[in-house]
């Protein structure tokens, strides 16, 4: 499967950011990527295959010499703490990330009646992410990869061969999230960083027994400015996860797997209170009893329309209805939810909203915007009531006199992964290899989502 530049997503995109970059005042962070497309687009033009060391040279060290607003040396500081916490901040919305999994561990936006809250499920203490690996494995706000959700039986078929990756789920059925140790589990290099915005990037050199060398930024930046896509200038978080494969063909698909919760647990779940809308999605994947797609594309009216988000409703109306829909004796949702673009007045994966939430308890809402395919949706079904939510939000919850949830509960949360169309590589007959193969001769994978909060 190769890719062809022209016919690829990535360069229209690449234009696009090309252009946006030479307007912006934002510079520093713009340069950056610019300085980064132009190297990749010139070297991809010319067909030039790049030799790993000389790549990672330019990348990690050039980049954050272009980082006007970096108060170090170039070189990146490759003994970093994995656990330092990395404040980025602007008007109305303040994130936390570290780069252990390049996670965001806590989000802080109004709420209605202007009191900052916490929607991003996690831990204070960015140790405890180590642990929650070794224990629940929840993946709690990481950039998962290089391959996310379930991988049939941890092998795929690229270019007529055969890749076995470690089956990391299900007693050695299938792989979830990477392998054995997906880049949630990485430690990434911090490569630049301003005020309000931090890149990560990993390089992946043939980890977990995927094809070739992979590298991959994760840029997360936040800003309130009003722009055409934001005309009310609403506090949003912007996440680019671009990678490239360098060496050899290889399926990469990247996600962020961030939990929410937009009532900052003053509800014991988000059944009654929590509304979402996936406007853009009338079919999903289906899978079997452990979730592994077995090949169907289902319509969202299949368990009785339990599945049908297309003009919202609260996550608990018809979830009675979801009985085995996120697995067997699950009832709830788990679901690769397809979005159908409307390609007459677009590209196929223009930005566009897939997603809308809001929460009556504390009135925050939630609009996701996204260049991907699908995006996967997790109602929390599988969480025990095992793990205490944050102090930093109890404590919030106290002071407003809240009793709420002391624990992260059964349908406590949603998990919102944009994504492409799960195992596509183990299923060419829909057509989404374009979107999941990469090849060093071609564009890099770029997923690319807007997560703006307003109040209602
Ligand atoms: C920030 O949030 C506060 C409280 O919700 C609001 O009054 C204010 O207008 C917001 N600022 C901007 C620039 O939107
Ligand atoms: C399943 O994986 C095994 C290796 O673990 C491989 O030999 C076999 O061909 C795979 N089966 C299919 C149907 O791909
Ligand atoms: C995995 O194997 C263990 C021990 O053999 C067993 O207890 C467990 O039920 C199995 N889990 C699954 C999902 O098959
Ligand atoms: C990341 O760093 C932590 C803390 O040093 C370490 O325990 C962990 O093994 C590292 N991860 C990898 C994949 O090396
Ligand atoms: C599903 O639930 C039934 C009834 O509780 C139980 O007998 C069965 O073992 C469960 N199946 C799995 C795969 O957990
Ligand atoms: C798609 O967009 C075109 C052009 O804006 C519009 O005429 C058409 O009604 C749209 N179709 C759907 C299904 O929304
Ligand atoms: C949430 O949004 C939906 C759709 O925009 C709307 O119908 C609903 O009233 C909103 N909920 C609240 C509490 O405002």
């Amino acid at each position: 499967m190769f890719h062809s530049f022209t016919s690829h997503q990535g360069f229209p995109q690449l234009l696009g950011y090309v252009r946006s970059s030479l307007c912006s005042a934002r510079i520093a962070i713009r340069l950056l990527w610019l300085y980064c497309f132009i190297f990749l687009a010139v070297a991809t033009l010319l067909g030039v295959r790049m030799h790993l060391t000389s790549y990672l040279s330019a990348a990690l060290y050039g980049l954050p010499t272009l980082a006007l607003d970096t108060t170090t040396s170039s070189a990146p500081d490759l003994s970093v703490d994995p656990f330092k916490i990395y404040t980025i901040t602007a008007e109305n919305i303040t994130a936390k990330l570290i780069p252990y999994g390049a996670r965001l561990t806590s989000l802080l936006v109004p709420d209605r009646e202007g009191n900052e809250q916490d929607v991003a499920v996690g831990y204070d203490d960015p140790k405890d992410y180590l642990k929650d690996t070794q224990t629940d494995h929840t993946f709690f706000g990481a950039v998962v990869g290089r391959y996310a959700n379930r991988i049939k039986n941890g092998t795929f078929v690229v270019e007529g061969e055969q890749y076995e990756i470690p089956k990391s789920e299900n007693n050695g059925t299938d792989t979830l999230h990477g392998g054995n140790v997906g880049y949630d589990q990485r430690n990434w290099t911090v490569t630049a960083q301003s005020s309000s915005s931090i890149t990560f990037t990993l390089s992946d050199c043939g980890l977990e027994n995927f094809p070739g060398d992979v590298i991959t930024h994760a840029m997360f930046s936040v800003d309130s400015d009003v722009t055409p896509e934001n005309p009310k200038g609403l506090p949003q978080l912007t996440t680019k996860l671009v990678s490239l494969a360098l060496t050899e063909t290889t399926p990469i698909m990247m996600s962020n797997h961030i939990y929410w919760n937009l009532n900052a647990f003053k509800e014991t779940n988000v059944l009654k209170d929590t509304f979402l809308q996936l406007p853009l999605s009338k079919r999903l994947v289906g899978t079997d009893g452990i979730l592994i797609p077995d090949g169907t594309i289902l319509g969202v009216d299949s368990y009785k329309g339990a599945a049908d988000f297309t003009k919202g409703k609260l996550v608990g109306k018809d979830i009675e209805s979801a009985a085995g829909l996120c697995g067997t004796n699950c009832t709830g949702y788990d679901n690769c939810f397809i979005v159908d673009r409307n390609t007459s007045c677009g590209a196929n994966n223009a930005m566009v909203p897939i997603l809308r939430m809001n929460s009556s308890t504390t009135g925050i809402s939630l609009e996701v915007t996204s260049n991907q395919q699908a995006v996967q949706i997790y109602s929390c079904n599988g969480q025990k009531g095992n793990i205490p939510i944050k102090p930093s939000q109890a404590k919030r919850n106290k002071e407003e006199g809240i009793e709420g949830a002391k624990n992260i509960n059964k349908y406590g949360c949603i998990v919102i992964e944009p994504e492409g169309w799960i195992d596509g590589i183990n299923n060419p007959k829909w057509g989404q290899l374009s979107d999941q193969i990469y090849s060093p001769a071609g564009a890099p994978a770029v997923n690319w989502a807007t997560y703006k909060f307003g109040t209602v």
